[in-house]
């Protein structure tokens, strides 16, 4: 098969890797140079839909994959279909309806009877105020619209709550994704993530992954776009993963068919157990999760072809037969990912960028482990420097999560640059 990858991170490096790896003839846009081996770089961004229509109309590719959720919710897998080329990626409605917007998803969510906390939406600042004075702490707010994963704020006090509110609404650090907020209730418990491949009616589920969002050891630090995670997630038992399906992700597949909005693509939930094991739901994504994706796929059978799995989904028809067969999708062992990010992540100073990294060929060397690129680029066709917030992914598979973190961290040792941080505890909550 020819597949196109949208994307440029290390989620879309782990797709086009493992589309590689099973013989298919893999290009992405617009991708990054050497590292990621065997697939050939479009000189088109991800966000220009335009330039990809363009680019999959003259080239016919038999399978487009959209890794990020902004060009989806910004029409790419509409324009694709329009021009009758598969695509594994929700419509701008469906991305709009189960990301794009938090207030549309959590009333989606209502309306579904999915399991998921009280909220309240607000698109007035004084309103919004008046919500948090009068509710207990813990209470969380979010912005509604896309934030890179950065506009949920779980709030301890209501000072906090209330400079979470100033930074949407009042300072706008998110633009218009903060003109409307999300007020909800904090639930407590450990969170997992589940990830289900959709065909618009009926899906499969990924191996349950946890991943961890804050930047600094001990969860302390900013929210970032991820530091770190593991699959299977600690504590999931199948009886759970048979719950997320048949009480959170079908039925609110369902209700986006209802709206008239079918979800073809990687529908991800992110979700908390509470203490008598019942899930409740976070929020839902509309893409596969990053940095979650790359210990689930590091535990895909080798003989497993995903890309047959996702055409089908894109053709509206996922075969039941892979259901059946879903013990022998997936590798016993654990897997983990830890996130090499930039100093200062996740602020940006690009002061920071351009230093010089050492030791990614060390690290592959040592057995179980692979090495993904989020943000870096080879300096005059011979040095390799960092160009973004998160750098690499270090990923490794072990017979136990204490063997796979002994041997990341041993890979994470060989690789260095200049401000380089990351999380010492990934794996351990
Ligand atoms: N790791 C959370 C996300 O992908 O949104």
């Amino acid at each position: 098969m020819k597949i196109l990858v949208v994307g440029s991170g290390a989620r879309e490096h782990i797709l086009c890797d493992t589309f590689v790896k099973l013989g298919h003839q893999v290009l992405a846009a617009p991708g990054r140079e050497s590292l990621w081996q065997g697939v050939d770089s479009v000189s088109v961004q991800a966000i220009d839909i335009p330039g990809v229509t363009n680019w999959a109309k003259a080239n016919r590719p038999n399978l487009v994959v959209v890794g990020p959720e902004n060009p989806l919710v910004d029409g790419l897998a509409d324009r694709l279909r329009q021009e009758k080329i598969p695509v594994f990626g929700p419509s701008a409605r469906a991305a709009f309806l189960s990301e794009g917007s938090k207030a549309e998803s959590k009333s989606l969510m209502r309306a579904a009877k999915v399991p998921t906390s009280a909220f309240r939406v607000y698109s007035d600042y004084d309103a919004a105020k008046a919500c948090i004075m009068s509710n207990p702490v813990p209470i969380v707010v979010k912005a509604s619209g896309l934030a890179a994963g950065k506009g949920a704020y779980v709030c301890k006090t209501r000072e906090e709550a209330l400079e979470a509110l100033d930074q949407a609404m009042v300072k706008k650090v998110y633009g218009k994704a903060g003109d409307q907020v999300v007020i909800e209730q904090f639930v407590a418990g450990p969170e997992v993530s589940v990830m289900a491949i959709c065909d618009g009616e009926t899906c499969l589920m990924l191996p349950s992954s946890r991943d961890h969002k804050q930047a600094f050891d001990g969860n302390q630090g900013k929210m970032t776009g991820g530091m770190g995670a593991v699959s299977p997630a600690p504590g999931v038992t199948p009886e759970m993963m048979e719950q997320a399906k048949d009480r959170i992700i079908l039925p609110f597949l369902a209700e986006l068919k209802k709206a008239g909005a079918p979800f073809v693509g990687c529908l991800y939930g992110g979700l908390k157990i509470s203490p008598s094991g019942l899930l409740m739901t976070l929020e839902f994504n509309c893409r596969f999760g990053d940095p979650e994706v790359l210990a689930v796929l590091r535990r895909l059978a080798p003989s497993v072809d995903l890309a047959q799995l996702l055409l089908q989904c894109a053709n509206g028809r996922l075969d039941p037969i892979w259901e059946t067969r879903q013990s022998g999708l997936w590798l016993p062992e654990c897997a983990i990912d830890v996130v090499l990010a930039t100093k200062g992540y996740p602020d940006q100073d690009k002061a920071d960028y351009g230093k010089v990294i050492s030791g990614i060929g060390e690290a592959h060397r040592i057995p179980g482990v692979a090495v993904f690129d989020a943000g870096s680029k080879l300096a005059e066709n011979t040095t390799r420097v960092n160009t973004s917030g998160r750098v690499l992914n270090v990923t490794a598979i072990g017979p136990t999560l204490e063997k796979a973190r002994e041997t990341v961290y041993r890979a994470v040792g060989c690789i260095n640059f200049q401000g380089m941080q990351f999380r010492t505890d990934i794996g351990l909550w």
